[in-house]
């Protein structure tokens, strides 16, 4: 057998979890929950969340992950096989076929999206209403959403198969940058246009993102900023376990996870920057859910200066985003397959990217045929996201924080984060409050986000 494969350098590694952790979630979600939610307290809640539990959840992907050299299964396995522990890894592995099934769904509308911009630069879509029902009219034919969702896992398939280094590391060292470089000139597209009349004006769009109303916080808006800080890190599943067991020792852990945390924020943060301060400008509303960038951005883009090449810039990031994200949820996939069941690298990745590609198909026709298939009052495509944003991902988180404190030892796990790095420790005790508190936090804020407290 051959060895494990491993990133060519450090900067290989942080660009492919930064592109992990950048996806969707911070161009398409972010902006629309923080609408529905209202703002800048939703803002607030999503920041601590990062921080109280982002961090130190993705520090322990990273260490499980390196210490083990194995996916989350086989990682839970090699520390604990006496106890079912690798259940919490199992869990994560299937969080990744639900998330991807779906994720590649909405891939594969902004793919859509982007062919539309380069060929028509929505010239026809002069009003949200028109690009609303166009937006439908897509996303409810019973045959192309499910082409544009083939045509994204496809491409996912192709690169993930070439590997760790040729394909993983490779398209993520290409794409990051462009990624950066496409979100610096939409912020100051955005910041730089002129209102539309004198109580409309970019600036508005700032003040709906941080003006802060604490107010607008609820049980419910805790329990989505929490879970979205999860999401947008891609923490709970395992992804980074999986990218962190392509590292070798050398690597500086708590550097890395603080260059993604933070790259992954200000992502979301310039996003949130550019959208908000487009709609405002223009006179739009924000609070238009799920649709937001599909139902409003064309008629946004007809009516804007140079609309036709902001559309394609801003689709075409939508596509990095989901790409690089779409790949690490793959990946998770592929490593248990080959390290667990011994299976070929390419057959894992064409089977198992097949099934998700089947799976993904009631996702994609729920709005159109499947609109009935309901699930707690939700369609499908609804369903699977709820349940994992708001469930599978800070569950695993949880447990994967309560696994270290009870079974794995904060010592070793200091001694991981070590290696590489400054020493730890001696720091048992602050690592140890660390994650008690981040245990308490997605404990309580999972109480108050089912009870609708607030
Ligand atoms: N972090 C990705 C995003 O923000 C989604 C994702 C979740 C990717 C979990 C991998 C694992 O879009």
């Amino acid at each position: 057998m051959r060895g494990r494969e491993h990133w060519s350098s450090t900067v290989g590694f942080v660009l492919a979890a930064a592109g992990s952790a950048i996806g969707l979630g911070n161009v398409w979600k972010f902006p629309y929950i923080t609408g529905v939610y209202g703002g800048s307290a939703f803002v607030l809640w999503y920041l601590i969340s990062v921080i109280v539990i982002g961090l130190p959840v993705i520090l322990i992907e990273f260490a499980l992950g390196r210490h083990t050299q194995l996916n989350p299964v086989g990682a839970f396995r090699r520390l604990a096989p006496e106890k079912p522990y690798w259940l919490i890894g199992a869990m994560g592995v299937m969080a990744g076929f639900i998330i991807l099934s779906y994720y590649s769904v909405v891939a594969g509308w902004t793919l859509n999206y982007l062919f539309k911009a380069v060929i028509t630069g929505f010239k026809e879509y002069h009003s949200p209403q028109v690009a609303g029902e166009a937006f439908k009219a897509y996303i409810t034919h019973p045959v192309k959403p499910v082409v544009t969702h083939l045509i994204f896992m496809l491409l996912v398939i192709l690169i993930v198969a070439r590997g760790v280094r040729m394909g993983v590391e490779w398209i993520n060292r290409i794409l990051m940058p462009v990624m950066f470089f496409i979100i610096l000139i939409l912020v100051v597209r955005g910041l730089t246009l002129k209102g539309v009349s004198p109580e409309r004006s970019a600036f508005q769009g700032l003040q709906f993102l941080f003006h802060f109303d604490l107010r607008q916080l609820n049980g419910r808006a805790m329990l989505t900023a929490l879970g979205h800080a999860f999401f947008t890190l891609s923490l709970g599943m395992g992804a980074m376990l999986t990218y962190g067991s392509y590292l070798h020792e050398k690597e500086n852990l708590l550097k890395s996870a603080l260059w993604i945390a933070v790259a992954d924020t200000l992502v979301a943060l310039l996003s949130g920057v550019a959208i908000f301060t487009t709609v405002f400008a223009l006179g739009f509303e924000p609070n238009k859910g799920v649709g937001l960038i599909f139902n409003v951005f064309p008629a946004i883009f007809s009516q804007m200066p140079s609309g036709e090449v902001v559309a394609v810039l801003f689709f075409l990031l939508l596509l990095i985003a989901a790409l690089t994200s779409a790949i690490s949820l793959m990946e998770v996939v592929t490593a248990y397959f080959v390290d667990e069941r011994g299976w070929e690298r390419k057959k894992t990745v064409w089977v198992w990217g097949t099934v998700i590609f089947l799976l993904g198909i009631p996702s994609s026709l729920s709005s159109g045929v499947l609109a009935n298939l309901q699930f707690l009052g939700m369609n499908i495509f609804d369903f699977l996201d709820y349940l994992s944003f708001k469930y599978l991902l800070p569950l695993g988180g949880l447990l994967m924080v309560l696994f270290t404190l009870k079974r794995w030892k904060i010592a070793s796990f200091l001694q991981e984060l070590s290696r590489g790095g400054p020493n730890w420790s001696g720091k048992e005790k602050i690592f140890t409050a660390l994650l008690v508190l981040s245990a308490i936090f997605v404990t309580a804020t999972f109480v108050a986000g089912i009870w609708g407290i607030g």
